[in-house]
């Protein structure tokens, strides 16, 4: 191979993530899923070699390599020049001979190191050979802009490759990562998130490939907003907002949102943050975006103010609040979009619209088709950079190319490679090919908790069918016992389901055959006893529709629990152990196996079946 298009999120302060585009195939990956440190932010070296693996790629043969970076501010952002060696020798230091580093470790054992005083915390990285280099990095590094960091690894991976490298716009990436997964060819396009070089949305109308911007919203400094450093120092956005409440609230911001909308359903939304927070924003109609009052927003995070508005409100109340303002904003602003842009169609992305009740709220009163990027957060940016990179390589191809909608789009395994694994764990195992997908769904019909390993690993957050853990949601137990044994979650935060596609006018109210889980939809009241596994007490559910293009094995395993219980539904949740990342590898998936209680795996036709591992 002579020439390489990549898209890179290199560093966004999380997600950072990999996007490569072939001639007949696309490869997508987040560092996050090779560390299994969630959300990792460092550069995705290991994501980088992961594909070049997978994909076979001799690295030294690479002439020509195009570059597209999300993200212009970061480009000339000042980094220690070893940033991404210190953080994997930081990291081998803190880890124990005989484990893998996950995130809850890794920051506890981070603030421990912290919590010593100079002169022992010196000690500690004398006394290993990690903590050494680490200090010599340390010590001997340049501050580079990011761009020259870039390079500098690039040129270490390629050593032949002319390297031609782009910085775009953090908005227009997202726009176009989901433009051209949508399959829509004149649409909106509304990007969504906290901050991306200066604005939390834009606006776009996209004809054939040609996108003009309408509107952007910009974010606006607060000084009672600065303390909380995750959430852009004090450059408020509407997203953000949602993210310091989470913080506030007791949960980790940029991962735990969906923990606060779920608990929004248990609440009342009348209530003073209420009115605080729509006095907060206001519609620019000339301008087309959320205009953030600041004045009001110091008032809201003024310290004193939170302090009484804790002791006055529940965690649900303030829950629903700021889940209600959210749903409010998002729909006054498209409401005044749509009346002088009267588009039946819509496209999202950005980490905001991870919210599946905004989306459910959109689709319901202002858009007719709609779609969401699978990966909607910043390691989606790489997918739109690469694809801006690609399109400025190939003009020609602005209005015809487009992506598989299902986004498979990392490493898969082989047989042989799983079977060698499997040899060594000394677990019991046998080869049933398709057979095992239909076993599958007799075990869990049985009332087993099983797990799904085969095909390519999703890109984005979402477990689609291939990287899954499946159980009956006919069972009202099984949620206590997933949560119990496997994923810790709060009670009140359901799972969601996987449905055949012929399954949605049957059980939904109102709903568009959405297969990414990208959005809640209601399900119709009479069957919320008979599948109470994966409906919310507001009897919404963030449902996976399938057909069989979609994923053949996958579709076969519903339709079968269909025919032994009369409902082509089962519950999916990500196969990973609680504080893991999704598993990537056959090692992971091994690993998260054996730490949980799944009673049974299917990896590329082989079951799996816990015996011999004591419960
Ligand atoms: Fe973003």
């Amino acid at each position: 191979m002579k020439s390489l298009t990549l898209g890179l999120n290199f560093f966004g302060g999380h997600d950072t993530s990999i996007f490569a585009i072939f001639e007949d195939d696309v490869y997508g990956l987040s560092q996050e899923r090779i560390t299994r440190i969630k959300h990792d932010s460092i550069f995705p070296i290991d994501a980088l070699h992961e594909m070049l693996r997978y994909k076979k790629i001799e690295p030294e043969t690479i002439q020509e390599l195009h570059v597209g970076i999300a993200t212009l501010a970061f480009q000339k952002r000042i980094f220690n020049e070893y940033a991404y060696e210190m953080t994997t020798a930081l990291r081998k230091m803190l880890q124990g001979s005989d484990e893998e580093l996950y995130i809850k470790d890794f920051v506890q054992r981070k603030e421990a190191l912290q919590s010593k005083g100079k002169v022992a915390q010196l000690m500690t990285f004398v006394k290993s050979k990690e903590g050494r280099s680490y200090l010599k990095m340390q010590f001997s590094g340049k501050k580079l802009p990011l761009d020259a960091i870039i390079e500098k690894h690039l040129r270490k991976i390629f050593p032949n490759a002319k390297i031609d490298m782009t910085f775009y716009e953090h908005h227009l990436t997202h726009a176009y990562s989901t433009y051209y997964a949508s399959g829509f060819k004149e649409t909106l396009v509304f990007t969504f998130d906290g901050e991306g070089d200066s604005c939390f949305s834009k606006l776009y109308e996209v004809k054939n490939g040609v996108f003009t911007e309408l509107g952007a919203s910009q974010n606006r400094y607060v000084e009672n907003m600065k303390m909380y450093d995750f959430a852009d120092s004090g450059y408020a956005s509407v997203g953000n907002i949602y993210s310091i409440f989470t913080y506030l609230l007791g949960y980790t911001p940029n991962a735990d949102e969906g923990k606060v909308e779920a608990l929004a359903a248990f609440g009342n939304h009348q209530n003073r943050l209420y009115e605080d927070l729509m006095a907060a924003v206001q519609i620019d109609e000339k301008r087309m975006a959320m205009e953030l009052d600041t004045d009001m927003l110091n008032v809201i995070f003024d310290p004193e103010n939170l302090e009484t508005l804790f002791e006055e409100l529940s965690k649900e109340d303030i829950s629903a609040a700021l889940q209600r303002a959210l749903e409010e904003i998002v729909l006054s602003y498209l409401s005044v979009v749509k009346a002088k842009y009267p588009y039946k169609r819509i496209a999202l992305a950005g980490g905001v619209t991870a919210n599946v009740i905004m989306n459910m709220k959109i689709f319901e009163e202002l858009f007719e088709e709609m779609f969401i990027i699978p990966a909607m957060g910043d390691d989606g940016i790489s997918q739109g950079a690469a694809i801006m990179k690609y399109l400025q390589l190939h003009p020609e191809q602005k209005e015809s190319f487009s992506f598989s909608m299902m986004p498979y789009y990392g490493s898969v395994f082989t047989k042989e490679q799983i079977r060698g694994v499997l040899e060594k764990s000394g677990l019991s195992y046998r080869f049933l090919g398709e057979e095992a997908y239909l076993k599958a769904a007799e075990m869990i019909v049985e009332g087993k908790i099983g797990a799904l390993f085969h095909g390519r690993c999703e890109f984005g957050p979402r477990a689609l069918g291939n990287r899954s853990i499946i159980a009956d949601v006919r069972n009202k137990e099984i949620q206590k016992l997933i949560n119990k044994e496997i994923k810790k979650r709060p009670l009140f935060q359901p799972f969601c389901p996987s449905m055949l596609a012929e399954e949605r006018e049957r059980l939904f109210e109102k709903a568009y055959d959405n297969k990414h889980m990208t959005i809640a939809f209601k399900l119709k009241k009479e069957f919320k006893e008979q599948i109470p596994g994966a409906v919310h007490v507001d009897l919404t559910a963030r449902v996976q529709f399938v057909s069989p293009e979609d994923n053949p094995n996958y579709y076969a395993m519903i339709l079968r629990v269909k025919e032994l219980t009369g409902f082509g539904v089962i519950i999916n949740t990500s196969f990973n152990k609680h504080g893991r990342t999704m598993v990537l590898t056959p090692q992971h998936a091994l690993r998260d196996f054996v730490d949980t209680n799944l009673d049974f795996m299917v990896m590329e036709g082989y079951l799996v079946e816990r015996e011999g591992i004591a419960k």
